[in-house]
């Protein structure tokens, strides 16, 4: 048992329906097995558990564990390839440096980058894309699992367009994708994602192993990319010529449920919203991405008015970092951008969709996102270095939502000071 001692941010109740920020000074949390067992003024909880080791987190803000909806394992090493679309950059930044995993050794060493990159950000728990290769996704699920995230994530499949080293079969799709899932699905923190690139490069034969194998290892996930880039668009439109929308092409293989994540979904139609509202299906945000490939401005405001989970993704390697408080704060600003179109997202509508919007949409809502009785102890502890800029400017914070408004604005991976996955502590 543990007492964990420090200021304490976070969304139980949804800010985007009403809910405010939920903040406690000198807050005790006791953990037991991981798990939050009592919670209130920290003296209170002291005078119940006097012996207890404390954990003191004063100075900063604790907050619960960041949730990554989207983000490719194969491309920590291509972050910063800036200057060009969508599919310049996957087949000079991307998919070139994707085919190295074909070597284990080498995935072996970036699957380690990963992880650790991962809890350097304060995320705990994330949807992660995969690689086309069998070996190193298993490379991956083992490091993760070592280190102790929350990792739902499989092999990568296409089978057309893409360079040759990367293509599979269906047969092959479903023959790897099941080995895998059965290793990895419900193993530990792990689960298993069936993760089809993009319908672009995906055959309808490939879409219905997918589906396949979803229907034959039950409770997988599904995750894939939607409407991220007009001429993806277009050329998604040619090759499934039946299909009346982008959404469509994977909806006709019944790849679009309550565990389904679409990342992007950008320049999409009130149809496409309709049905990921009605199936529950979540849409993974991935500002930086969107700006760097310039793929678009995200209509928010049009998901959550037809009510589809929006989740925050950081997208690398398009994406520019690992760092969610990034993610939300560029989130924020497109919001801004978009005018009367946006809408105009509060500290806390960012501290929710980097923390239990993802938790909602990833299906663990019950487990992680927020810090409440009963929940997980997963938790960052953002305590920028003293001395520095974030440091003065969070010290004369005169609330919790100031607090909040300048940790996104100026945090960076730097400031996480500590970092717990049912109260292990992974960094710090
Ligand atoms: N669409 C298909 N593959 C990718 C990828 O790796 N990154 C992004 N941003 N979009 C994709
Ligand atoms: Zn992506």
């Amino acid at each position: 048992m543990t007492v964990f001692r420090g200021t304490v941010l976070d969304t139980p109740d949804d800010p985007f329906t009403g809910g405010e920020l939920r903040s406690e000074q000198d807050a005790g949390l006791l953990v037991v097995d991981g798990v939050i067992r009592a919670r209130g003024p920290y003296v209170e909880i002291r005078r119940d558990h006097p012996q207890e080791e404390v954990v003191d987190l004063r100075g900063g803000l604790v907050v619960p564990g960041f949730v990554d909806a989207h983000v490719h394992y194969p491309q920590v090493r291509a972050i910063g390839g800036l200057g060009l679309p969508l599919l310049d950059w996957l087949d000079r930044c991307a998919l070139p440096e994707e085919a190295r995993l074909a070597d284990p050794a080498y995935a072996a060493t970036v699957a380690d980058e990963f992880v650790r990159s991962l809890v350097q950000a304060g995320t705990t728990t994330a949807l992660v894309f995969g690689s086309h290769f069998a070996s190193a996704v298993d490379a991956l699920f083992a490091e993760a699992t070592r280190v102790g995230l929350r990792v739902t994530s499989g092999l990568v499949v296409s089978d057309r367009i893409l360079r040759p080293e990367l293509l599979s079969t269906p047969q092959r799709t479903y023959d790897e994708g099941r080995v895998l899932a059965e290793r990895w699905h419900g193993t530990g923190r792990t689960r298993y994602a069936v993760t089809p690139r993009f319908s672009l490069s995906s055959s309808d034969d490939l879409l219905d192993a997918c589906a396949a194998l979803g229907k034959d290892v039950p409770g997988t996930w599904f995750t894939s990319h939607l409407n991220e880039n007009l001429a993806e668009i277009t050329e998604v439109a040619r090759l499934f010529s039946r299909s009346v929308d982008y959404l469509d092409t994977y909806d006709r293989h019944g790849l679009v449920s309550g565990r389904s994540v679409f990342a992007h979904n950008i320049h999409v139609r009130d149809r496409e919203l309709s049905l990921l509202a009605a199936q529950g299906a979540g849409v993974a945000h991935c500002p930086t991405s969107n700006a760097a490939l310039g793929s678009g401005l995200f209509p928010m405001r049009r998901h959550l008015e037809h009510g589809v989970p929006v989740a925050l993704g950081s997208d690398v390697g398009a994406g520019t970092g690992f760092s969610l408080l990034k993610e939300g704060l560029q989130a924020y600003f497109h919001q801004q951008l978009l005018g009367p179109a946006g809408l105009p997202l509060r500290p806390a509508h960012l501290l929710h969709l980097a923390t239990r919007a993802g938790a909602l949409a990833l299906g663990l809502g019950d487990q992680v996102g927020d810090l409440s009785v009963g929940m997980a102890f997963d938790a960052v502890w953002l305590r920028p270095p003293s001395g520095t800029t974030a440091d003065l400017v969070l010290r004369h914070a005169t609330s919790a939502e100031e607090a909040l408004a300048k940790v996104f604005a100026l945090g960076t991976t730097a400031d996480t000071a500590g970092v717990w996955v049912a109260g292990e502590r992974l960094h710090g």
